[in-house]
């Protein structure tokens, strides 16, 4: 079955926003990052991902170096080809490390890392990483061309952006098309012997469509999980997205 890998980085958006620069020893600083990720465990989570980025305006490194202590699946560290960020996951140790380009004003990760412009960049990274025992998987836009340059580099997994597929959901030829490229672009990375995961903009209600076109062997889901836990708490609502996983094919 497809496994979730859930990202909590918006519970560290939300602390930010109150305690950038509060003392965390004189006040309770919430909400808390690592009750969030162990509940997302008890809900079925596979793995937790979290971004540490280059201006840490979200996660920190203390909490990259907490998750990695007090988490017990898998810990997904996604970050930016940035010397700073590397040297943190090479003393974190994460299972795995996924590389993303980063644009200081967005607010989440908006496109796939563009390989063919920082391809020296990226395979050092992979290198160093994977020396490590850390596995690397590219954050790419769902082109077989992106594809085969993950491989050429030494990736060993790619994760498909499938955020113009979220975008085109209520737009159903559209959507057949981005269906289509992620479908390519999957069976390709997969002919060559990548692990291909997928992520950004999955929601509960486009899920079970991606799923039927290619069965990835993971989905990296954020927002949407989170904002349901606003409503039903964090361990049902990963629940909630791992029936709707485990039902799809049934
Ligand atoms: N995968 C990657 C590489 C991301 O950067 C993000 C966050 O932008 C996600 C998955 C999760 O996306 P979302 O929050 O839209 O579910």
């Amino acid at each position: 079955m497809t496994k979730l890998g859930v990202n909590i980085d918006h519970c560290a958006t939300l602390r930010q926003a109150r305690y950038r620069f509060s003392d965390a020893e004189k006040v309770v600083v919430e909400p808390d990052i690592m009750e969030a990720a162990r509940l997302a465990e008890s809900g079925g989570a596979d793995s937790i991902t979290a971004h540490l980025r280059e201006d840490r305006r979200h996660m920190q490194d203390s909490d990259m170096f907490a998750l990695r202590r007090g988490i017990s699946g898998k810990l997904n560290m996604e970050m930016a080809c940035n010397e700073d960020v590397i040297s943190v996951a090479l003393k974190v140790l994460p299972d795995y490390v996924c590389l993303v380009p980063e644009n200081r004003q967005e607010v989440t990760t908006e496109g796939g890392l563009d390989l063919r412009a920082n391809e020296a960049k990226a395979e050092s990274a992979v290198a160093r990483l994977s020396a490590a025992g850390i596995r690397c998987s590219m954050f790419i836009d769902p082109d077989i061309s992106q594809v085969e340059l993950a491989r050429k580099i030494g990736a060993n997994t790619v994760e498909l952006h499938t955020g113009a597929y979220a975008n085109a959901w209520r737009n159903p030829s559209e959507r057949a098309v981005q269906l289509g490229r992620l479908k390519a672009a999957a069976e390709r990375a997969a002919e060559l012997g990548l692990t291909v995961n997928s992520g950004h903009g999955i929601n509960y209600e486009n899920v079970c469509q991606l799923l039927e076109t290619f069965a990835f062997d993971e989905l990296n889901i954020g927002h949407t999980i989170v904002s349901k836990a606003l409503s039903v708490g964090m361990k049902a609502a990963v629940e909630e997205m791992k029936r709707l996983i485990a039902g799809v094919g049934k």
